[in-house]
């Protein structure tokens, strides 16, 4: 078992852009959703994109007229999203998720945590951490906003091979194991070499959340909540800072 970061460095970064769609249909999914969370954004925001990966949200915030900061571990992601942001407002900084602080001069308005990278911190605790590091930047009235997948309810069998996604020289499928806090996410990638299929499987380990835990631990931590539906059966929580 890998850490998340030794995962996408390895593995996952190189192929993350193809396993997307593309960039551009990427990023019209993430300006979508942004649009749905917030039809009308004042400017000036400052904003935070944790996990940001190669900017599915935070280049429609920073076309939105957002400044914003996108941390992430992965070099090859965040150079992804360097390359396209041009000119637009968007500070790419390879960092870990709880050390975001350090990147900031003052508070912000948003923070954002998208695509099920919650699940990628190690434990419980650093979740509840990092809600609380959350809280501590936002100026009032702040949103802390996340998306994740719920792996509470187990998938069993045949349902716990999931197709990825393929085409004519690569096919990516999703094997999950459970256990009790954890899940097991095995990546196996097979791409075509030639004649012959080359095949890498890494794994790598998934908090299981359930809504009803981040939702009282960002109350802990000082948030009002409202919890919805997100993109791709993902759970999304709108967290305001009282
Ligand atoms: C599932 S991707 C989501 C990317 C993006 N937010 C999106 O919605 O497309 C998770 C991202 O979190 C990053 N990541 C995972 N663990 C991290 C950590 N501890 N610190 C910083 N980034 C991390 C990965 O490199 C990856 O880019």
């Amino acid at each position: 078992m890998t850490t998340a970061a030794e995962h996408y460095r390895t593995h996952l970064a190189p192929v993350y852009l193809w396993m997307a769609g593309g960039f551009d249909a990427a990023v019209s999914r993430g300006e979508a959703e942004i649009k749905a969370i917030f039809p009308s954004l004042p400017s000036g925001i400052a904003a935070v994109d944790l996990g940001a990966g190669f900017g599915m949200h935070a280049i429609p915030l920073a076309r939105r007229g957002c400044s914003v900061i996108a941390v992430d571990t992965s070099s090859i992601l965040l150079d992804e999203l360097r390359g396209h942001a041009g000119a637009l407002p968007v500070r790419a900084v390879e960092d870990e998720l709880l050390s975001f602080q350090r990147h900031l001069d003052s508070k912000v308005n948003l923070i954002l945590c998208m695509g099920d990278t919650l699940t990628h911190l190690p434990e419980p605790a650093s979740v509840e951490k990092l809600f609380s590091l959350a809280a501590d930047s936002l100026r009032p009235d702040g949103k802390f906003i996340a998306t994740f997948r719920d792996y509470t309810p187990p998938l069993v069998g045949e349902g716990r091979f999931i197709p990825v996604k393929s085409d004519a020289d690569r096919i990516l499928t999703c094997f999950l194991e459970y256990d009790s806090e954890y899940v097991n996410v095995h990546d196996v990638l097979h791409q075509r070499n030639g004649s012959t299929w080359q095949l890498r499987v890494s794994a790598y380990r998934k908090l299981r959340l359930s809504p009803e835990w981040v939702s009282a631990a960002l109350q802990a931590s000082g948030f009002s909540v409202r919890v919805e539906p997100g993109l791709g059966g993902m759970v999304r929580v709108v967290a305001t800072r009282v």
